[in-house]
């Protein structure tokens, strides 16, 4: 059986010394389908040799290498795996072999032409006096590289690049991870494949075998329960839990009114009939609008949604599970990363789970969370790969809230089913326009605002629907889209001529920060 602690044979270690682009080297790496993790820069020389590593890149970050408490490793380090130092991480390389870094000087932010010295090694492929785009951000800089070590690369300012003449140490000062560096991804799989000997082994298929094999010798014959909340993150968890255990798995649908139209139907379809997953559906339509009635505040309106789907949840689990042992989650990799602060000290920052998070503690489960080493493209070709349909997979993310927090103040059947109506419209122009992919969200808005309007011959006196949609990466910031005018043009046309009680559709052009992509 395979190493279950180290399955793959190409292992990268991130440390993470602060910079907002570390999870981007992350996923770069993965992206060329080599396993990585980040860690804080703490970790032992003893932590590191026994994780094993096929190369460590040290990560940016904002400190300045001769300040108090800066991120500082152990000079052994650069003698444990090969070595790429990024921006902060070629400093510190600098400062600890001797070389000289400048506070200042040549601050650099923004795009910059990076010239080429010597095309090998992570320039394997340039030309010589190749001139590149790069991303720079740095206040700080390496003035003159240290003894033993050569200069690989110089912008107009600064040194780019250098390595070691003989060992395997190598260093940038652009940020090679970020899409603006035009031939990043190409500078870092030199890194992996030409100076680490990575081998390109972390693929879905094997994925999936290493976490079916874990999730068998976990669970042994015991039961296992799973919500599933008809997104890609709890799919996905699902349906690899179901390869792993077949029917000892049982997942919980609830319907809690507040899904998007035909939502419970496309769950029992996929999950239950197509992947043949022992599914119970709870119909709580009226549990949970009883407890929304004449609720208007946005905090007390997710409270009593939790709280419901607590409540119903763990009854239905009660009643249907079998004695189940464990609870899957859909919980990923972002979410568990273990963010380090700039002054060097771990913290865990852990997101708060909206979805079944929170159960009480009479509640004595083992938490199953086969996606936590994942980013969400990974969890989509894993969910490809396991044979869900493509209309689940590439889903935009939708609020555990549901469409509750898309009706702004009171919730009533009736609004709620407006704008189901209006959003499924919105959705499928959206998708006939060929732009769903090139969205990261977007969704109605049911505003409680009546406008005055004229149909036929008639004064209307009806409700306004707000649409939004962004794009993001992550979600923590967002731009909203730039419609091709026609499209909105058609979608507003359909929403106000095939949605009773809508007379008005406006659109919502607010980026994140100031505001945020939900409306409450
Ligand atoms: P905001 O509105 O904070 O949303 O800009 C950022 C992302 O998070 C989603 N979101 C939620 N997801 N439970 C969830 O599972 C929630 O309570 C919740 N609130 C917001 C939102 O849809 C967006 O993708």
């Amino acid at each position: 059986m395979a190493d279950l602690n180290g399955p793959f044979v190409s292992r990268i270690l991130i440390l993470d010394c602060g910079s907002q682009f570390t999870q981007l080297i992350a996923r770069r790496v993965r992206e060329a389908h080599v396993y990585c993790e980040i860690h804080p820069p703490t970790r032992s020389l003893e932590w590191i040799r026994a994780w094993n590593p096929s190369g460590i890149i040290l990560s940016g970050g904002p400190s300045s290498v001769t300040d108090d408490g800066a991120p500082a490793f152990e000079k052994g380090i650069l003698e444990l795996a090969p070595i790429l130092g990024v921006c902060y991480g070629m400093q510190w390389i600098a400062h600890a072999e001797g070389g000289a870094v400048v506070a200042g000087g040549g601050r650099e932010y923004g795009r910059a032409d990076v010239q080429v010295v010597e095309p090998a090694g992570l320039f394997a492929g340039f030309d010589a006096g190749e001139k590149t785009i790069v991303w720079m951000s740095h206040g700080d800089h390496v003035e003159a590289p240290p003894p033993g070590y050569i200069v690989t690369a110089r912008s107009d300012r600064v040194i780019a690049g250098f390595r070691h003449q003989s060992k395997p140490i190598h260093a940038i000062q652009f940020h090679s991870e970020v899409a603006h560096t035009v031939r990043g991804p190409e500078i870092i799989q030199n890194f992996l494949f030409g100076v680490c000997g990575c081998a390109p082994d972390w693929t879905p298929g094997h994925f999936i075998d290493i976490e079916v094999a874990k999730i068998r010798a976990l669970v042994g014959d015991r039961h296992v329960i799973c919500g599933l909340s008809g997104g890609v993150d709890s799919s996905v968890a699902a349906a690899l839990v179901h390869k792993a255990i077949g029917d000892q798995l049982t997942c919980i649908f609830v319907d809690t009114g507040l899904l998007r139209l035909h939502e419970r139907e496309q769950v029992e379809r996929t999950m239950g009939r197509h992947l043949g997953i022992k599914l119970v559906t709870v119909r709580a339509e009226d549990r949970f609008l009883g407890a929304l009635a004449g609720v208007r505040d946005p905090e007390t309106k997710r409270k009593i949604i939790g709280h419901t789907f607590i409540d119903v949840f763990e009854e239905a689990a009660a009643r249907e599970g079998q004695g189940a042992e464990f609870l899957v989650q859909g919980t990923l990799y972002p979410d568990v990363i273990e963010s380090v602060s700039a002054k060097g000290g771990p913290s865990a920052t852990i997101k708060t789970h909206h979805n079944v998070g929170g159960l009480k503690p009479d509640m004595a489960f083992t938490l199953i969370e086969p996606l936590r080493e994942l980013f969400k493209d990974e969890v989509r070709n894993v969910g490809r790969e396991l044979g869900l349909p493509e209309e689940m997979v590439g889903r935009h993310p939708f609020p555990g809230p549901g469409l509750a927090i898309r009706v702004l103040g009171e919730v009533d059947y009736e609004s709620v089913e407006t704008l189901r109506q209006a959003d499924a419209i919105y959705l499928e122009e959206i998708r006939a326009a060929g732009l769903y992919d090139a969205i990261w969200q977007a969704f109605a808005v049911f505003l409680p605002v009546r406008s005055v309007g004229v149909m036929g011959d008639g004064r209307t006196y009806e409700n306004v629907v707000a649409l939004r949609a962004v794009t993001s990466t992550d979600g923590m910031t967002a731009d909203w889209f730039a419609f091709p005018q026609d499209v909105l043009g058609r979608i507003s046309n359909r929403i106000i001529n095939e949605v009773r009680g809508v007379n008005r559709v406006v659109y919502d052009i607010s980026s994140k920060p100031p505001a945020t992509i939900e409306w409450e």
